[in-house]
């Protein structure tokens, strides 16, 4: 079986899906039916490469989907230094990072790259602190500033948001940004999640997952995008290429308060399954058919789902 589907981030551990502040410790492995995942924060796959041209094709195209508040400047550099280290901690034979003082030298085998820099000097990493991390890391970030008894997305980089906006949720607090969701506010997730985050201790990070669905291996479903990808929705519930064409969209995110800053780094990394690669698992195969055909509509509408889900379940519960 490829890496792809042993190290997939199977998200249901029930029949039926429901929100909830589904947050556990990391870097402990979850075992699934096709193998296991989530023994490291940061992951570098076979896509690796790939993602990250990518994601310098979205920002060079549109800027506006890397954002930050001048007061987040401390916070970047924070999140930069946090994330290489990690990087080369997993991945020591690939890349490498050391530090003394405010004078670093990273190195990324896999980029060819070989960088000296001082902290704090914005020249001295290519595209500046902010698109620098995004091109060394698979994962997209959120940095979230903790003021007035609340936490608020004052930063990142969101190449490949599901459904949303990093440009027009820049500066909003949590609560307001969670506004869409259906009742995931009246269910107190919401609120509970954000004192939980609130509340993290600094280098003890913790995880979740989210999920949805994509049509074609699509990175990019940011709202900005919405014409380019929205009408594959209408379209792939009569396409014989159905299993083919719809992927199981899993976001693993990783929830870090960064110790040196204090700031809340938030990592979401896509991992995208067509079904037919998933149905090689059965026990996947079973239960997302059951997660597909029980799902509540206003879960369904809210991921965009809904034209497609029957299909979908039909296809996985009948093959
Ligand atoms: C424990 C922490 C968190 C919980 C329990 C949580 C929960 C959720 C849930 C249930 C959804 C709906 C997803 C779906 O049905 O596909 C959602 C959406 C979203 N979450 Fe979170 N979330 C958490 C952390 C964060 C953080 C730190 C950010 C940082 C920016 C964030 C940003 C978003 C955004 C932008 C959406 C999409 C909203 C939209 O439709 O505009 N979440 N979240």
């Amino acid at each position: 079986m490829p890496e792809r589907v042993r190290r997939f981030p199977f998200p249901f551990p029930h029949d039926q899906y429901m929100y909830s502040v589904n947050v556990e410790p990391a870097r402990r492995l979850n075992p699934t039916a096709g193998g296991g995942w989530g023994d490291r924060v940061v992951e570098v796959d076979e896509f690796y490469l790939r993602d990250i041209s990518a994601r310098r094709v979205v920002l060079d195209r549109d800027p506006s989907r890397a954002a930050q508040m001048p007061h987040m400047r401390p916070g970047v550099w924070g999140a930069l230094h946090h994330l290489l280290g990690e990087l080369a901690t997993t991945y020591p034979e690939q890349m490498s990072y050391e530090r003394t003082g405010d004078r670093c030298h990273w190195v990324n085998r896999l980029q060819q790259l070989d960088l000296s820099f001082n902290v704090g000097d914005d020249k001295g990493v290519p595209g500046g602190p902010l698109r620098f991390v995004s091109s060394q890391i698979q994962e997209d970030f959120a940095l979230l500033d903790h003021r007035e008894d609340a936490l608020w997305l004052d930063a990142g980089v969101v190449t490949f948001a599901a459904d949303w906006s990093l440009g027009f949720d820049v500066g909003l607090p949590f609560r307001e940004i969670h506004g869409p969701v259906p009742r995931a506010a009246a269910m107190g997730v919401v609120e509970r999640a954000e004192q939980f985050m609130i509340n993290l201790q600094p280098g003890d990070p913790y995880r979740r997952t989210n999920w949805t669905m994509t049509v074609d291996r699509r990175l990019d479903t940011s709202t900005e995008t919405y014409p380019e990808w929205a009408q594959d929705r209408s379209l792939v519930g009569g396409d014989p290429a159905l299993p083919d064409r719809l992927h199981l969209r899993v976001e693993v995110q990783h929830l870090i308060k960064v110790p040196t800053t204090g700031s809340l780094l938030f990592l979401i990394r896509t991992h995208l399954l067509s079904l037919r690669e998933l149905a090689t698992v059965p026990a996947w195969r079973a239960r997302f058919g059951e997660v597909l055909r029980t799902l509540p509509d206003d879960l369904a509408q809210y991921k965009g789902i809904a034209r497609y889900k029957d299909a979908a379940a039909d296809w996985l519960l009948e093959g």
